[in-house]
């Protein structure tokens, strides 16, 4: 079913073949806090559903997971409400006017209901639903999707509301929950594979911004190694070829999901016993899904032979400090990076205009990445937040500057599509969202375009400038 992709990705191939499946260039923005609420962006709505503010987020009912077990009985259809409203047809539209061709879709693990421990772990039921409405739109606009692993079972970073759950106490690095985190990622690539609905998700994201300190991630690099696995063995118990693995396409597969996974015990040596195991687990897990969505085609399914690989996506290595392990070295087959670069929260340039607009100007972020192998790269979280009061003439010249950076290799996604606009909120999504963005012209119409192709021309150092 990927091959109703076939036209685009081929047409959108690099040279190099990796990004089969994305356009040429990533134009993007994210849907952020729809299938996972940062109470932040949606300040009013929260309230009025019932959530609180405080100043440290652990304290309040300030997360999806504090707002779930304050509200057992009503989360799911309050959150339902925010589902339907947050994300509309009405976005897609816009989207597809703004020439828009991607979107990253961030979501908690406790999509797939099954992996979450119900008796310590509190988050909404129903994501999936939405996510398949969300995706059978924008697949009728011709946008991809990143399936993005943003909020890890275990929590991967404190005091985040976009970890899920704010708390001090993160256990995403252990075995236990990078189990978890690979069941998941098996469930999404296979749905991602055999449910319809799913035929615009090229790439899914292992984690969204782990801990930057690598001496407080053990085990991460295995982690990597086995997220790439685990994709690429559901590729092949499915029926398709893994050519990095040298790999052809089984001739024998079961068109019934529940029987070709079932051969995971069987998958050649190259795959460890937790990738076997892991996918032992998905199957029921998925085949529950099969029967309940219901989806026919689970148990009658066919991959075409020129179906794509996923695309596996990691955040970069320069994301982490301390030795850190390399994603590169986990790839097979197709993967691709992610940068995430705000400015707002310090330590990347002195908070005046020039030193914003000299940083973004001079990016060496990409060539950092390739020397490491970590390319083609991505910026998959941006924005226009400053530390200083910026006036509507540097924000353009700032957006200008930075989609000028960011275009230099695979593209970018913005950081969000939208911002709650309320009193509450304030002025917020004037430098948080892009269609607020575009209303107020700091932000093109056509993402391709700058407003001023020459914002930089007083800013580049002679060492980047042929960058
Ligand atoms: C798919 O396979 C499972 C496991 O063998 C079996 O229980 C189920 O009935 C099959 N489904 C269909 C529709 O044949
Ligand atoms: C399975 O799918 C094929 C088409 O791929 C179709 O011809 C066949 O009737 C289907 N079988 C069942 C039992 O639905």
């Amino acid at each position: 079913m990927r091959s109703a992709l076939l036209g685009f990705a081929l047409s959108s191939l690099s040279l190099s073949g990796v990004k089969a499946g994305f356009p040429t260039k990533i134009y993007g923005v994210n849907l952020g806090s729809w299938l996972l609420i940062e109470p932040w962006m949606l300040p009013a709505e929260w309230l009025a559903m019932g959530g609180q503010e405080c100043r440290d987020c652990s304290k309040c009912i300030a997360s999806e997971f504090a707002f779930a077990k304050a509200f057992p009985n009503t989360v799911d259809a309050t959150f339902n409400d925010h589902w339907n409203t947050w994300f509309t047809q009405s976005d897609v539209d816009q989207f597809v006017d703004l020439g828009l061709n991607t979107v990253r879709i961030p979501l908690g693990y406790w999509i797939v209901e099954d992996i979450v421990d119900r008796n310590t772990e509190f988050y909404p039921r129903g994501g999936l639903a939405q996510l398949r409405r969300g995706l059978q739109q924008l697949s009728a606009a011709g946008i991809v999707a990143v399936l993005d692993h943003h909020a890890l079972p275990g929590v991967q970073s404190p005091q985040q509301q976009f970890a899920g759950r704010c708390t001090t106490n993160v256990q995403f690095y252990t075995p236990f929950n990078y189990h978890r985190a690979l069941i998941w990622t098996a469930v999404m690539a296979g749905l991602s594979h055999v449910d319809s609905a799913f035929s615009n998700v090229v790439a899914i994201e292992a984690i969204n911004e782990p801990l930057m300190d690598a001496n407080q991630t053990p085990g991460y690099g295995d982690f990597q190694k086995n997220f790439v696995l685990v994709v690429r063995a559901v590729e092949y118990l499915l029926g398709m070829p893994v050519p990095s693995l040298n790999l052809e396409a089984k001739t024998d597969v079961n068109a019934n999901v529940t029987e070709a996974l079932g051969l995971a015990t069987e998958l050649p040596p190259i795959f460890p016993d937790e990738v076997r195991s892991v996918i032992s687990e998905a199957n029921p897990i998925l085949t529950k899904l099969g029967v309940n969505i219901p989806l026919a085609e689970f148990f009658n399914f066919s991959i075409q032979s020129q179906a794509d690989p996923l695309i596996t996506n990691f955040m970069d290595i320069n994301w982490q400090h301390n030795n850190p392990a390399n994603p590169a070295d986990a790839a097979l087959g197709p993967q691709i990076y992610d940068n995430h670069l705000y400015y707002s929260f310090g330590g990347v340039a002195d908070p005046n205009e020039d030193a914003y607009l000299t940083h973004s100007c001079n990016l060496d972020r990409i060539e950092a990445d390739a020397a490491l192998g970590n390319s083609p790269l991505y910026f998959g979280e941006w924005a226009l937040p400053t530390q200083f009061q910026a006036t509507d003439a540097f924000l353009r010249k700032w957006a200008d500057a930075q989609k000028r950076a960011y275009s230099k290799d695979a593209g970018w996604i913005f950081w969000n599509f939208k911002i709650e606009i309320s009193t509450k909120a304030g002025d917020l999504a004037r430098q948080w969202s892009y269609l607020e963005g575009v209303k107020r012209g700091y932000l093109t119409k056509d993402p391709s375009q700058l407003i001023d192709p020459h914002v930089c021309d007083s800013y580049v150092q002679s060492a980047a400038a042929t960058a």
